[in-house]
């Protein structure tokens, strides 16, 4: 099984997916541990009580985005993951970060990328007038939320919805489609290649989770 790190900075729901997904005995994967760079994240405790082993590195604690970057890159070479799944972690790998580990890391973003990267996705979605929304699990490359997409799943924007009412719809097909990346990924049948994520054997790159 693919060892795995998932990071997080707020109430962890797509990790606990995961780790949900990753208790079954034919999933391809397991989370050995969760990071946060919150102390006061919800997703440690939700961790913890399932028995993962978690592991927090607060900005604030390091003089420099360096600094900080190479705590947890030195925790991480301790934890050997095969993949890292980002998981509502809210802060920006460097170029740097990022190469040290090419290919294994996924992240999740509530749209349907390349539409509306970075903040505050559903209010821009809701004020540009779109009819559906959805998420992305997308390998991460050096823009943010550039990296190309593995899955994607949709669903419709309501006549009235506020950004919450619609954030709260993504996330139910968030935890579909992070669980089904990750197994694609853990699987072999997608990975990236010259920064594109391309299918091998019978995986189809595009699936939607349904
Ligand atoms: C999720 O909606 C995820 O897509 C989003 O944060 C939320 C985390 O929820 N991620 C981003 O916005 C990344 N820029 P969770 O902590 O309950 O999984």
């Amino acid at each position: 099984r693919k060892r795995v790190v998932a990071f997080i900075s707020g109430s962890g729901s797509n990790m606990l997916r995961l780790a949900q997904e990753c208790a079954a005995a034919d999933f391809p994967a397991e989370i050995v541990a969760v990071f946060s760079d919150k102390a006061d994240a919800g997703g440690l405790a939700k961790a913890q009580e399932i028995g993962i082993p978690t592991f927090v590195f607060p900005r604030k604690d390091f003089v420099s985005k360096e600094a900080h970057e190479e705590a947890i890159l030195a925790e991480l070479d301790r934890q050997r993951p095969d993949i890292v799944c980002l998981a509502g972690y809210m802060r920006l790998l460097s170029g740097r970060f990022i190469a040290r580990h090419e290919g294994r890391i996924l992240n999740i973003h509530p749209s349907l990328l390349p539409l509306f990267p970075g903040l505050d996705t559903h209010r821009r979605a809701i004020e540009a007038g779109m009819k559906i929304a959805g998420c992305t699990v997308h390998f991460v490359t050096e823009g943010m939320d550039e990296g190309p997409a593995i899955v994607q799943a949709a669903v419709p924007v309501m006549a009235g919805d506020t950004p919450a009412d619609l954030a709260a719809r993504v996330l139910t097909v968030e935890h579909r489609a992070y669980p089904l990346a990750l197994r694609l990924v853990a699987e072999g049948k997608v990975r990236m290649k010259n920064a594109k994520a391309v299918a091998t054997g019978a995986a189809a790159v595009g699936q939607t989770a349904s």
